[in-house]
């Protein structure tokens, strides 16, 4: 195992001393001194402990989500003798109860499947859509110009038709074994009986204080009863009666009825645009594949109106080209070449990308090896191309802080790898009254006009406007790797518009370094989206290569970790998982009994 020493985090310590939280900083000085930690000691440092503590392995099965109640719940199912797609459903409602930065009812995803039955890869997009009251300036002043970011990131306007219950539901239709409201217990007694708050869930609801008072339903449910929220409990009385009548009615219960009457005419009465026909309208799609060769693996991903596998495609294309191995992983040449690729594919994504319903993608030309090719053309390591020189699209003949990802496989092999969000950390803050639902606010998705940059600095064009049903472009990346026709890996991660940088990294990390799942759960990331001009990089860089990469004309950036990948690989017979210590309570297990 080999975790990167971590060389003078000065530049972190700055952004935790912005930091509201007392003891993060102590502890962040304190690790300070030490002046050299690594990713996890990093977390150890802030007084968290990982529940992973090693590599899961089983013969029957794995389960890897970000929160290790909602994992018990998926190996409970498959115990139970339920398949990955029970598991599945009953990890994302569990998720949605104690993972409420990120899972939810009041949000959308995708989810990608391999079928070991009919061996066939299925993709169901379950992404929010916009209103049929939105319009495309709905963001923008009178003259055009803007100035509220607030306004598609907080409260009601920024709320999209969520589709997570109906995505869930048609998933069970098609490929559920146990019955719906079996799927949907655990969840119910999570949020009734409550559960734990961990430290890491108790620091976020206290730094994200400000924001979960602005609604009064919120403020209740999320802060009021617990003072430093250590060793409390969480308990949703609302979120749980809700989950019941969605146990009993089905995927009518969230978008007709009671619960529907009470998220629109709340909406409604704030100025929001969803109405109760928005909601009984909404319908997910099975759209077909993005699938690719790598090397000698075949590469099954989520397509449009996610950007997210057709630029790992792209991107994997390019890299092709190169021996990845010999050039060395994180070297100074490796990121050249790796943010020079980034850079080529995220000028495309501003400018291609959108919901395919409503744009003419062009998936096939950008997922082309000759475009991959023509784009190599242009790429030198030791040089860098500046970001005004790359237009998207240049090189083609003719003509972007909460979600979370997990992934499930049976023992038959059926494989499920699905990312689903509220977009922001608690989406809009917006919990609608009576039914303990977090509303995403998945409409910052889209670009609110051209060069107006969303919550993760993404751009956007006419492929990506604001238009009555249509989906948001998204970043989400759930992936499904095989080799041999076999499961290899799948996974995934959130993180905004470094999703798709993540996944790239951790694909190459498995196929061309031949990391261990351990090894590429802490190596290192960086990440470039052509604009803003900035390299980022985890932690520190080595500092030679970082002098190196500034003399050759990088702007470079340290983060924190910003993305968490929950990946599960298969081999001679044994699944193995890893949950993402980045965000502390992931918990990969396979307690599968035969
Ligand atoms: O769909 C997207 O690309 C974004 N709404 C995802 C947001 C996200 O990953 C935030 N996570 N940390």
């Amino acid at each position: 195992m080999a975790r990167q020493i971590i060389n003078g985090p000065k530049i972190l310590l700055m952004k935790v001393l912005n930091n509201k939280n007392i003891s993060l900083v102590v502890a962040v000085i304190a690790s300070t001194y030490l002046y050299a930690i690594e990713p996890i000691a990093y977390l150890n440092s802030l007084g968290y402990e990982p529940a992973q503590k090693e590599i899961a392995s089983s013969k029957n099965g794995m389960i890897t989500t970000q929160h290790f109640l909602a994992t018990q719940v998926g190996e409970k199912i498959l115990n139970r003798g339920g398949n990955a797609y029970d598991a599945s459903i009953a990890v994302a409602f569990t998720l949605a109860v104690v993972l409420p930065r990120a899972g939810n009812i009041g949000g959308g995803g995708f989810m990608v499947v391999y079928d070991k039955e009919t061996e066939q890869p299925y993709t169901i997009d379950f992404r929010e859509k916009a209103p049929e009251l939105s319009t495309k300036d709905m963001y923008l002043n009178k003259d055009g110009s803007f100035n509220d970011k607030n306004l598609s990131t907080v409260g009601y306007l920024a709320i999209g038709v969520p589709g997570t219950v109906a995505g869930l539901w048609e998933v069970h239709q098609k490929f559920g074994s146990l019955p719906w409201d079996e799927l949907i217990e655990d969840a119910i007694y999570y949020a009734e009986n409550g559960f734990e708050i961990t430290p890491f869930l108790a620091d976020i609801l206290l730094r994200y204080s400000e924001s979960l008072s602005l609604f009064s339903e919120t403020k209740e449910i999320f802060q009021l009863h617990y003072p430093n929220f250590k060793n409390k409990t969480l308990v949703q009385k609302d979120l749980a009666n809700t989950l019941k009548i969605i146990a009993s009615k089905g995927r009518k219960g969230f978008y007709e009825g009671e619960i529907a009457e009470k998220i629109s005419s709340e909406i409604k009465k704030n100025n929001g645009l969803i109405s109760k026909s928005d909601l009984k309208n909404y319908s997910p799609v099975w759209r077909e594949p993005l699938i690719s060769n790598y090397r000698d693996t075949e590469i099954i991903t989520m397509g449009p109106p996610s950007s997210g596998g057709l630029h790992v495609i792209q991107m994997l294309n390019i890299l092709e080209n190169y021996d990845i191995k010999k050039i060395g992983h994180n070297s100074l040449e490796y990121i050249n070449l790796l943010t020079e690729v980034m850079k080529f594919a995220y000028a495309d994504r501003s400018k291609y990308l959108g919901d395919p319903d409503f744009y003419d993608v062009p998936i096939k030309k950008i997922t082309s090896k000759k475009y991959a090719n023509d784009i190599n053309k242009n790429i030198q390591i030791g040089k860098l191309t500046p970001v005004n020189e790359i237009n998207p699209g240049k090189y083609m003949d003719g003509e972007s802080h909460e979600t979370t990802h997990f992934s499930v496989v049976d023992k038959t092999g059926n494989v499920i790898s699905m990312t689903y969000t509220l977009n922001s950390t608690f989406g809009s803050k917006v919990v609608i009254e009576g039914t303990g639902i977090l509303m995403n606010n998945e409409m910052d998705d889209f670009s609110a006009a051209p060069g107006i940059p969303n919550q993760f600095n993404l751009l956007g064009a006419e492929a990506n406007e604001i238009i009555p049903f249509k989906r948001p472009l998204s970043s989400m990346t759930p992936t499904i790797v095989l080799k041999d026709k076999e499961l290899f890996f799948t996974t995934g991660s959130p993180g905004g518009a470094r999703i798709i940088s993540a996944v790239l990294q951790s694909i190459l990390n498995i196929i061309d370094f031949d990391m261990d799942l351990e090894d590429t759960t802490a190596a290192k990331r960086i990440h470039h989206q052509w604009y803003p001009d900035i390299l980022e990089y985890e932690f520190t860089l080595d500092s030679s290569i970082e002098k190196n990469l500034k003399k050759m004309g990088y702007k470079t950036e340290s983060k924190l970790p910003l993305t968490c990948l929950q990946t599960i690989m298969f081999k001679d017979g044994i699944y193995y998982g890893y949950g993402d210590f980045r965000r502390v309570d992931a918990l990969a297990s396979g307690n599968i009994s035969d």
